[in-house]
């Protein structure tokens, strides 16, 4: 079962939802490259997310089509969900929060819908609540993150449901997408190998960070507030580190947070901004077009079929 054949697209790649940065034109332009790309809600307020799925539709060609995701956190979610429901969104992935209540009320209107998940155990619940996939997410991811790592939990998820299940966390390169693919994974979902698109509209200075890091150069904040995000690591991660580690009160680290995703995405202010970005910042080290990541893909994906003829020779 793989998501090139469910969901009709030509690669078994979703671009995953992010926070403030994944508009219109970066989904477009994924899924017209044969991936499947997604609007998200998140950052957004409701009337920003539905300009931004407007500018999808009006940029994706006749015979493709995109996802939005969803993410439960948001005070607003609710008027997201009235707009998604309404809308011709076929595809729907939910995040960030219980998706009990919001699986059915999605399936009832007639969408498709992946849970973003951590672990096995959520996998199963997610097929008893009726969705038809699950994405699970691993500690290499860029943004918020769950406990293990992405290969030491996919073969667990995989074996907990009868669901497609997507491997997301870490991916950036073809050979890992054959990689989770062999591993039994349905396909794979990226963020960081997209933020350095140029259909992605984040700042400049953010793409430079992520192309100039190296895999280890990414710090977790909020462990402790039982919210982990990935970051490159900067001054204002240094800064949350040692907050956390002498206890700060809540109203220094607010005080350190306002504005740090607005900074990172508007201004690529690389000293104090949230730059969100997974371990496979590592793997990142140009500007491409979607068309062009692709590509890539292709031919890494290719060039490792053909090593594990080669592998085959240890065993
Ligand atoms: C900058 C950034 C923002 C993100 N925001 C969201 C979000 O709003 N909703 C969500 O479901 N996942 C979010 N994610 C997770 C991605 O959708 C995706 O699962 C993840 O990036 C995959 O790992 P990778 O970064 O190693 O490719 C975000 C990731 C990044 C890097």
């Amino acid at each position: 079962m793989n998501i090139a054949e469910l969901l009709n697209i030509k690669y078994p790649i979703i671009q995953g939802g992010m926070a403030r940065i994944s508009r219109g034109k970066l989904a477009a332009a994924v899924s017209n490259a044969g991936g499947l790309g997604l609007v998200g809600t998140g950052g957004l307020f409701t009337d920003e997310f539905i300009k931004e799925y407007e500018i999808a539709k009006e940029l994706i060609d006749d015979d493709k089509y995109f996802g939005v995701n969803l993410v439960l956190i948001e005070p607003d979610r609710e008027e997201k969900l009235e707009f998604i429901k309404n809308s011709d969104v076929k595809f729907v992935t939910i995040s960030g929060g219980n998706p009990a209540k919001y699986v059915p009320i999605l399936k009832e209107a007639g969408k498709t819908v992946y849970c973003l998940i951590g672990n096995s155990k959520m996998a199963k619940k997610c097929e008893d609540l009726g969705a038809d996939g699950v994405i699970l997410e691993g500690l290499e991811a860029g943004g918020h993150l769950s406990k293990a790592t992405s290969m030491a939990s996919l073969i667990p998820t995989i074996k907990a449901t009868k669901l497609p299940v997507v491997a997301a966390g870490g991916y950036a390169d073809g050979a890992q997408v054959l990689a989770a693919q062999v591993m039994g994974a349905a396909g794979v979902q990226m963020g960081t190998r997209f933020l350095v698109a140029d259909e992605c509209e984040v700042h400049d200075g953010y793409k430079e960070a992520i192309i100039e890091a190296k895999e280890y150069e990414t710090d977790i904040t909020g462990t402790l507030a039982g919210d982990p995000v990935r970051q490159i690591a900067n001054d204002m991660t240094k800064q949350s580190l040692e907050y956390e580690k002498r206890g700060a009160n809540e109203e220094e680290f607010i005080k350190l947070y306002t504005g740090t995703l607005k900074r990172a995405v508007f201004e690529g202010d690389r000293k104090t901004g949230s730059m969100m970005a997974g371990t496979s910042i590592g793997l990142v080290d140009e500007k491409q077009s979607v068309a062009e990541i692709f590509e890539e893909l292709k031919e890494e994906y290719n060039k490792a079929l053909e090593d594990i003829e080669k592998a085959k020779k240890f065993f």
